[in-house]
């Protein structure tokens, strides 16, 4: 199929409306990262989605939604921690799981009997779900397993020939994709880190628990709270390993290694004494512009036929922990001390 390249256009925005409710796939710009949607409401709709991506079946979807009272619909009960997270961080890039209601499909949550839902703030995502007057499904709009896109032209890179459309809204501010909190347990546990903080969640609820599969591999066959947790995830082609050090030790590392034609992933201001070629992601302290470039940094260094990555380890605090988290995945949990 030809795939449409849309803009944030009232008339475009429409047009993507129109697809979207007659159960076709859209790409469109979060201020996360680009979403792969669909009708919610629509199981054959979704389940183009999981084809589009190649993603595997048991790992659930995020619903968009455009009112805080969709949520009515979508959850079965709305918890007054709900409401409070949904009071201080909607519309934002926070995602909340609770029981599920009965009109959401079983495909969107993967047959697990809760939906995670959220409200991006993104202006165009934003007027899209108006448009197409539904709950939108979407997970990120790369292939499965790669980073995932932070610009319409990745996800066109991905995703041309697959799906319907593609909607033009500009870069993510964010970057990384939405904290995951689940709410279906005692102790409200962050399941996904990103760019709502645990510190920003503990300030709303008092105690909140971070799940530790956050940052370590999973034992063989380990049950996780969050499937999309388990798998290979946000890898570039090149061979990804963190190196921990300061700048100083970090070029002797990978300069130590020029021969073998590897590439660095630096902090920006921190390239001078690098004798290898490099993609850099914001500044070392610069959580947020880390974020911001992470995902493309590693496009980059495929596309300049990086591979091996070396990968200046980021601070892990704040919204450093979302880009550790998939950084660490990239790298498949490979750490080195310089
Ligand atoms: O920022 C974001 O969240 C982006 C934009 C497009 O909104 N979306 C996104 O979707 O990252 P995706 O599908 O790539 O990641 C969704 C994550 C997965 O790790 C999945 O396993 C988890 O959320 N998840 C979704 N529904 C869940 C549920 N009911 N229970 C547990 N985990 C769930
Ligand atoms: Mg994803």
């Amino acid at each position: 199929m030809d795939t449409l390249h849309l803009t944030n256009t009232t008339d475009d925005i429409t047009k993507a409306g129109q697809l979207l409710k007659a159960g076709e796939l859209v790409a469109i710009p979060t201020e996360t990262v680009y979403g792969l949607a669909a009708n919610a409401l629509d199981a054959q709709a979704v389940a183009g989605i999981f084809a589009a991506k190649e993603r595997p079946a048991d790992n659930p979807l995020i619903v968009h939604i455009d009112d805080k009272d969709t949520v009515y619909s979508l959850w079965e009960t709305v918890t007054e921690e709900a409401k409070a997270l949904m009071d201080a961080f909607w519309p934002g890039p926070l995602t909340i799981i609770l029981p599920r209601a009965a009109c959401v499909p079983d495909i969107v949550s993967a047959g697990l009997p809760t939906v995670a839902v959220r409200m991006p703030s993104h202006e165009t995502a934003r007027a899209i779900i108006r448009a197409a007057g539904v709950p939108l499904a979407a997970p990120s709009a790369n292939r499965s397993g790669s980073p995932s896109p932070t610009t319409a032209a990745r996800v066109a890179a991905d995703m041309d020939g697959r799906i319907a459309a593609v909607v033009d809204g500009g870069d993510c501010e964010v970057g990384v994709e939405s904290t995951v909190i689940s709410l279906c347990g005692e102790t409200p546990t962050v399941l996904r880190p990103g760019g709502i903080t645990p510190a920003q969640l503990e300030a709303v609820l008092g105690t909140v628990a971070i799940a530790d599969s956050i940052t370590r591999p999973l034992a063989e066959g380990e049950v996780v709270a969050s499937p999309g947790m388990k798998y290979k995830h946000y890898a570039p082609r090149a061979q990804v390993t963190i190196v921990r050090g300061d700048a100083a030790a970090f070029a002797a590392y990978v300069n130590a290694r020029a021969d073998e034609g590897v590439m660095a992933m630096a902090f920006d201001g921190e390239t001078q004494a690098l004798n290898v070629p490099f993609v850099t992601y914001g500044a070392r302290e610069d959580r947020d512009a880390q974020a911001r470039e992470l995902f493309e940094a590693l496009r980059l260094a495929d596309d300049r036929g990086a591979t091996v990555l070396y990968a200046a380890c980021p601070p892990v605090d704040g919204v450093g922990l979302a880009v550790y988290n998939r950084l660490l995945r990239a790298a498949a949990f490979r750490v080195v001390n310089a």
